[in-house]
């Protein structure tokens, strides 16, 4: 369970967020709003890689800022820029890194590694340079990444920017068949149909928490 309670957040003098009190025990949750409106802030406190400047968040009673490494065996992030992920020269290398403290042989990191890449559209590229996949891959290299590792929540900060239509749509599939609970961040619409909560942010304010349909209403009102 994730809770918010009476979170804000400033950059130096900057107030980005303010009044956050939210218990998100929903298995498909999704905050969008305008661009700087707070939503990576936010989704970033999560795992502990922004601290709250006020109040306080737990994960499952952990609080991230105490608790970093237990709280990050519980959540993976996937961030916006896949570039920033990816450790290892190799794809597969990459998703094997996951998996060094898990007790699987070599072998069988790898092999584990290049099982995960061609259930999420990169067959074949295990041996690939990380870092010479295009965009879109990279992404999907971020999530099989973070996938392996089979955590209890994922936090997808904007995962889909880079994604073709096919791999947009398997990764819709995706939110409806995975077991963790996923907390997304997107300006994506389309990939909120089967969302059981939306949050919509506003000047650093959750300004409308419904289901999808909605919570998109008040947030094509507030685009003006
Ligand atoms: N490291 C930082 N230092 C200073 N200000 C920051 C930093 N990161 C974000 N901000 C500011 O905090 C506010 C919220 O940023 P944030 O990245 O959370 O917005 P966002 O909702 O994710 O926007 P986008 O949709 O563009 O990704 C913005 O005004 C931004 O300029
Ligand atoms: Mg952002």
């Amino acid at each position: 369970m994730i809770e918010f309670e009476g979170v804000g957040h400033r950059y130096g003098e900057r107030m980005v967020l303010s009044g956050v009190d939210l218990r998100l025990p929903e298995r498909r949750v999704a905050f969008v709003g305008a661009n700087g409106s707070g939503k990576s802030t936010l989704a970033r406190m999560i795992n502990g890689l922004v601290r709250p400047t006020t109040g306080r968040v737990l994960v499952d009673g952990l609080d991230p800022s105490h608790d970093g490494p237990a709280v990050r065996r519980r959540v993976g992030f996937v961030f916006t820029n896949p570039d920033s992920q990816i450790v290892m020269p190799t794809a597969g290398e990459d998703v094997a890194f996951s998996l060094r403290r898990s007790g699987l042989s070599r072998r069988e990191r790898a092999q584990r590694a290049a099982e995960v890449l061609a259930e999420h559209g990169l067959d074949g590229y295990a041996d690939h340079p990380a870092h010479q996949l295009s965009g879109g891959q990279k992404q999907l290299l971020a999530l099989c990444a973070m996938l392996v590792l089979e955590p209890e929540v994922l936090v997808c900060d904007e995962p889909t920017t880079l994604l073709d239509l096919r791999n947009k749509r398997r990764f819709v599939d995706l939110l409806g068949t995975l077991k963790q609970q996923v907390v997304l961040v997107t300006h994506d619409l389309d990939l909120l149909g089967g969302f059981d909560r939306v949050l919509v942010l506003h000047a650093g304010r959750v300004v409308a928490d419904d289901e999808p349909e909605p919570a998109l209403r008040r947030y094509r009102e507030l685009a003006g």
